[in-house]
Parts: structure tokens; sequence; C-alpha cells
């Protein structure tokens, strides 16, 4: 997969971020593409339009219950419309829009398995019916932050990642935890542009051990109450919530304990502008926009939005800031 190098970002005012496919610069890369004997193909660029938006969509789901974690039922905001949360997405091996829902209803997710693998002691190959039984679900209600600036509340239903560490028992020198997406580039078909063969699929994200084995750190089989829906990452997906939402990978397939920093589908496109650690931080500006302020989406459509404050740790540093002490 060819890497994309952005070495200047491209310089979009914040009222125009809307999506990571927006962040490629087009010149730039159309010039790979002339370098790599692709130029003279009419190569559609990225535009802002969106889609038309079906009203109230119903999705493939099935009832899910779980007992509510009385630490994170309740949050400063309200929490977010579901058919909003559901039609506002971010699923780029489906397209470069949020409108990617309908796209997603094509992912596969019968006979789902996640590997459990690498340096662990335990290694497991775990389906979704066991997961499920052996380790007991809860709801969270957790704020949830885009690197884009757009910030929504949502009940997730699932475990928190420290019970997949107890039950694989990871090496001493497992450094790394390296989470891999489902790929398939036949019914994946990814952004207009630039086309998917120059992104470093499949979507990979990654984080420290300690880190995964923070209570917060979540895997979501489930949300509002029902099984997660395709374009949520079915049918199971991670949710960091004191980090940027694109740390937290969907439709999970690996899960590999690691010694050294695993490269990432972001981090590879662009380091400068999506590192690793990437904790939420009103402080540290991404290169092209203010992270100061968040558009709290809703609550009836993403057009309907109210401008907070951004959180530090997104409102998490009891839990987490010791990690980075
Ligand atoms: N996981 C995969 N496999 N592919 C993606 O494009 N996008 C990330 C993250 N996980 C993404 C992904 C980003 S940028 C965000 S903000 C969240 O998913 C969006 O999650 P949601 O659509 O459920 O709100």
């Amino acid at each position: 997969m060819p890497f994309i190098h952005i070495p200047q970002p491209w310089q979009l005012p914040e009222r125009q971020v809307t999506s990571e496919a927006a962040f490629f610069n087009r010149r730039r890369f159309l010039r790979t593409l002339v370098g790599a004997g692709i130029a003279g193909a009419a190569l559609p660029l990225i535009g802002c339009q969106r889609q038309s938006r079906v009203d109230a969509p119903t999705f493939d789901t099935n009832p899910l219950s779980a007992t509510p974690n009385p630490t994170f039922s309740q949050v400063d905001r309200p929490t977010t419309n579901e058919q909003l949360a559901a039609t506002y997405n971010n699923f780029y091996e489906f397209g470069g829009t949020k409108q990617i829902w309908q796209n997603a209803q094509a992912l596969p997710t019968e006979d789902w398995k996640v590997e459990v693998t690498g340096l662990v002691n335990q290694p497991r190959t775990f389906d979704l019916e066991t997961l499920q039984r052996e380790f007991p679900l809860e709801e969270r209600l957790y704020r949830f932050r885009c690197v884009e600036a757009w910030a929504m509340v949502v009940p997730w239903i699932g475990f928190p990642m420290n019970a997949i560490l107890k039950a694989v028992d990871p090496k001493a020198n497992a450094k790394f935890v390296h989470f891999t997406s489902y790929y398939d580039r036949r019914i994946m078909k990814g952004p207009t542009f630039p086309p998917s063969q120059f992104l470093p699929f499949p979507y990979t994200e990654g984080l420290r051990i300690e880190e995964m084995a923070n209570d917060l750190a979540f895997f979501a089989v489930g949300v509002y109450g029902h099984t997660l829906p395709k374009q949520h990452g079915a049918p199971v997906r991670a949710v960091i919530p004191w980090k940027y939402g694109f740390k937290g990978a969907k439709s999970i397939v690996k899960i590999e304990f690691v010694e050294t920093q695993p490269a990432t589908f972001w981090n590879t496109i662009s380091p400068g502008e999506y590192k690793f650690e990437s904790n939420v931080d009103p402080e540290v500006s991404h290169p092209r926009w203010s992270q100061a302020k968040e558009r709290l989406i809703g609550p009836n459509s993403e057009f309907d939005w109210e401008e907070v404050p951004t959180l530090k740790y997104n409102g998490y540093g009891e839990f987490v800031a010791s990690l980075y002490a």
C-alpha cells in the first residue's frame, strides 16, 4: 500500500472542517498519481456535497440487555438522538462523507470472529456469543469527541477492555495493543478521493497496554439498547472516551499484543495531525484548527448544534490523568 505523505497541511478554515477526507492535499495527491503513471484518469475530487438523508431509517439490530454502570450513567449533556448518531458517521471503508450508513449495510457480520493474538500466554479466538457470555455486558453513557471538533453523547453497551486482558494474559514484553478492522475491498469501496488503494487499509488503531487496562477503555457490542448497527462498527468496536473518536476502531477482527508502537491508519497518513496518543485536549490545536471548543451535535439534526468548551481528557481526567503524569 503506497504511503501518503502530506508535508504541508492543506489550509482549511475551521468552519469547513467536515471530514478527514478533506484532510488530503488534493493537488499534492494528484501529483503523486501523475508520478505513479495514473495521470489522465478523470479523478473526481472530494466535495463537501451532502447526500440526501432519509428520515428515520431502520437498521438491522436486535435488543440487547445490559446492566447500567452507575459510574457512567450520567453526563453533563443530553444524550444524542439515536437516529442522528446512526446517520452521521465516519467509516472510511464505506465512503468519505458522514452519510455512509446505507453503504455500510453491506458489511457481512455473520459468523464474526475476533482473534486475540501476539504476545499473550492464552491466545483466543472469540465468536460473538462467547464474548457476550464470558464478559458481562454493561451500559455506559460516554461523551464522544471526534478530532473534527464535533461531539455527541452515546449510550454504549459492551465490556471493559481489561476483561480481555485478563482472559489472554499478555506476556511481560507486550507493551502495546493493535486493533485491526475488517476489510474487503470488493464491498468496501472507500472514499471517492483519494481512491482506496492509496489508503493504508485495513483500518488499524492502537493503545499502550496501560491505556487498554484503564477501566474506561471499552469494547462496544451494542448501542441505544440494541446490537450495534453496521455503520457504528458492528459487531464489535473500540470506544476510548478520553481520546479522539478515530482511536475507536470499528468492526474489529484482530487484537494483537506487540512490543513496539504499531502503525495506525491516520497516523500513517498524516503523523503530524493524528498522533498515536491523541488524548482530547483543548490546549493542543490540530495543525489546521483549534480544539478549544466543540460542536455538540443535536438534538435533532447535524445542523442543530451548540458550541461548548472542549474538556481535557473529554472530561475523564479523574480516571485517566494519572496515566500521563
Ligand atoms: N473505524 C474504522 N474501521 N473506519 C473508520 O473510518 N472512523 C473513526 C472511528 N472508527 C473509523 C473507525 C472515526 S474518525 C470516528 S470519529 C469514529 O469511528 C466514528 O464513530 P461513529 O460513526 O460510530 O460515531
